[in-house]
């Protein structure tokens, strides 16, 4: 079974969503995959996800509310498959702490999955309202399409 991490910084806002949406897609399409995510920062260690991304997600019919954030540890490299960052800043902090180029190579910008190589970042939407949201949303949508997509032809 293929262990996917989503990695932002808070893990409050972004990759819990992008979580929940690869979990409840995959569901769905009753793929076996092992899903989780994590902050690089130790911010909001134990905190359930900014309530307007719980709003945002249940909006679009996903749960992500029982969600708790945690650290990125290195001992992930271990667990999981793949490891989809959501903007350079996390990238640079997940990379800092890889131990050898298999680890460097589990790590992915996610939207480099719809514009390969753009390196373009899934906006932060903490400090900005709630369009910021839903246009994240959008975006993880579409690429967790894609990651699903890769799945499908892996198979
Ligand atoms: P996230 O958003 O990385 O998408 O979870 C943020 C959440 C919290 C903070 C920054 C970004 N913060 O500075 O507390």
């Amino acid at each position: 079974m293929q262990k996917i991490l989503m990695v932002c910084l808070g893990n409050i806002c972004r990759s819990p969503l992008a979580e929940g949406i690869l979990r409840e897609k995959t569901n769905r399409l009753g793929i076996a995959v092992q899903i989780d995510s994590a902050g690089t920062s130790n911010y909001h260690i134990g905190d359930h996800p900014d309530k307007r991304t719980i709003a945002n997600a249940k909006k679009n019919d996903i749960d992500i509310s029982s969600l708790k954030a945690r650290q990125f540890a290195v001992t992930d490299f271990d667990v999981f498959d793949m490891i989809f960052v959501m903007d350079t800043s996390n990238y640079t902090n997940v990379i800092a702490l890889a131990r050898n180029e298999a680890d460097k190579n589990k790590v992915e910008l996610i939207l480099n999955r719809l514009h390969p190589s753009s390196n373009m970042p899934v906006p932060d939407p903490y400090f900005g309202g709630e369009q910021g949201f839903q246009e994240v949303f959008e975006l993880l949508d579409k690429a967790c399409d894609a990651i699903i997509n890769s799945l499908n032809s892996a198979k």
